[in-house]
């Protein structure tokens, strides 16, 4: 009778179960495995022999089938060495192991037994324990990762041979439980950044709605030092969202020695990065920089330096929150609810609007910048104007700069707002604000209405344009803990689009 272990697979963000069924016969030596394997798990047959020879036992002389169930769907990776490995000593009986159908085992095998980590280790406990399984079998190296979940019984191990005896011995050994390492310190703090008032409460604006922004500025203004602190402002992980990224570095490969992401993560991706690894999906479908800033920051320095082909694909993850991979081998969807962070100076010698003149002729200027399409002008919400610093602002000892912690008390309180004022939507921020929540949440008064009248005129500003002044006038009152949008809020999101206005459209 064929011997069935318990794994399972990836499939984008999730998983999904997979028994590993293996059966051995009398005839032709032969190592077959079937179910839709990719070439790691069909080359999985030369690491399961060796490593059995190499752990002292048999490698059977025989006909083995392995079975991925279910069938139809694809399999990759090489975490099925370990399943593989015990069904063979269970078909062969060289080892006894009564309650199988309990464990969930996971885990690539070197040719001499030891146990290597795989990606994705904590989306597939989830995954089990959705489906009632509470003990897994991983590799040592995930096993920090896997025991971040309350319920889950996680026994890691480094070799087959300890594997093995674990089997004989059950009881000896306790499963294995971890704590969560909380790094929730920023190394980089707004209280270095001196002067700067006007560009630091647009990044207050920003982060307190999770609105887009661009930074404009000449060279040396402290564009890339703001940005980069920007992470250090914005409201702590909750759980779930911890999680949620925590799977995606999971399966990136990428939560190094942490066991949980409990910081938001800063993307800094560098200007010459492809498409691909930008929005996602190399052969293997992985993530992208857009779904690994997930809950955080997408820090695009020297922006119009990317290729505009890069910048365009990011209108779709910017509307929709979530990215879809389709490729030959499937199709996959990531989340990538990021808030989009731009760095560029305002024309190709960099001085324009700063204290040096300017050599740029405007038509210099409009080329430079019509590498930012309209499409994708719209999605930004605010652009700050970085000026150069005073030097009274860098030498005043006299007022010390205002630390993150004390910024994020005040971003804190205007998103306990926001969560109580979308408490049944599916959505948390002024930011994703559709036109009916705007009609319902961002109501003007006469004053108001006509000085945004006026600017609508004068720009012939898009309806979409017309939005974002008001979600972001909506995000400038909560920060004055206003119920209403008054007159100064509203001119405040006005003069957010000022640059946009006057030199781009
Ligand atoms: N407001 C400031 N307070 C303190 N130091 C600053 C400030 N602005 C800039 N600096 C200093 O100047 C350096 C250069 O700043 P930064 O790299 O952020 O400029 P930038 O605007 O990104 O320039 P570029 O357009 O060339 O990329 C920083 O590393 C920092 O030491
Ligand atoms: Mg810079």
């Amino acid at each position: 009778m064929a011997i069935v272990i318990n794994s399972a697979a990836l499939s984008g963000i999730n998983a999904f179960m997979v028994s590993v069924e293996v059966d051995i016969t009398r005839g032709l030596p032969s190592f077959n495995i079937v179910g839709l394997a990719d070439t790691a798990v069909r080359e999985s047959k030369e690491r399961v022999r060796s490593a059995i020879i190499n752990s002292g036992f048999n490698f059977p002389v025989k006909r083995i089938t392995v079975n991925l169930a279910p069938a139809n769907l694809r399999k990759e990776g090489s975490l099925y060495d370990l399943p593989i490995a015990i069904g063979i000593l269970m078909a062969t009986n060289q080892i006894s192991f009564s309650n199988s159908n309990e464990y969930i085992l996971l885990g690539e095998l070197s040719l001499n037994g030891n146990i290597n980590p795989v990606n994705g280790a904590l989306t597939i406990v989830l995954e089990g324990l959705s489906k009632s399984f509470t003990k897994f079998i991983v590799p040592l190296k995930n096993a920090e990762e896997c025991s971040i979940t309350e319920k889950s019984q996680i026994y890691p191990f480094g070799n087959l041979i300890e594997l093995i005896n674990f089997i004989k011995y059950r009881d000896m050994l306790p499963y294995h439980k971890s704590k969560i390492k909380s790094k929730t310190k920023y190394k980089l703090d707004f209280s270095d950044v001196s002067g700067q008032t006007a560009c630091k409460r647009a990044i207050e604006v920003a982060a307190a709605g999770k609105h887009n922004i661009i930074l404009l500025g000449p060279p040396g203004s402290g564009k890339t030092m703001i940005a980069r602190r920007i992470p250090s402002i914005l409201p702590k992980l909750s759980y779930k969202e911890a999680i949620e990224i925590t799977k995606l570095y999971s399966i990136c490969g990428e939560l190094n020695d942490n066991n949980m992401i409990t910081r938001r993560p800063f993307r800094n991706p560098h200007h010459t990065c492809t498409k691909t690894s930008l929005i996602g999906g190399s052969t293997k479908l992985t993530p992208g920089e857009v779904s690994l800033a997930h809950t955080g920051v997408l820090f695009l320095d020297e922006m119009l330096e990317f290729n505009k082909n890069v910048l365009e694909a990011l209108r779709q993850p910017l509307e929709d929150k979530t990215v879809m991979i389709s490729r030959a081998s499937g199709s996959v969807i990531y989340p990538s609810n990021f808030m989009l962070v731009g760095a560029l100076n305002p024309c190709p010698c960099g001085f324009y609007g700063s204290s040096k003149p300017c050599t740029c002729t405007d038509y210099d200027r409009k080329k430079y910048l019509s590498k930012l399409s309209g499409p994708l002008l719209d999605r930004i919400d605010i652009f700050a104007f970085v000026n150069d610093i005073k030097y009274s602002d860098l030498t005043n000892r006299e007022f010390e700069n205002e630390s993150s912690e004390t910024v994020r008390k005040r971003i804190n309180y205007a998103r306990s707002i926001q969560k109580e004022r979308f408490s049944k939507c599916n959505f948390y921020c002024n930011s994703d604000m559709k036109s009916e929540d705007i009609k319902k949440y961002c109501k003007l008064d006469a004053k108001s209405s006509s000085i945004l009248e006026f600017v609508y005129n004068k720009y012939h500003l898009s309806i979409r344009a017309y939005n974002k002044i008001l979600k972001v006038s909506r995000t400038i009152a909560d920060l004055d803990k206003k119920e209403n949008i008054e007159k100064e809020h509203i001119l405040e999101a006005i003069q957010y689009r000022n640059f946009l206005n006057e030199h781009i459209i």
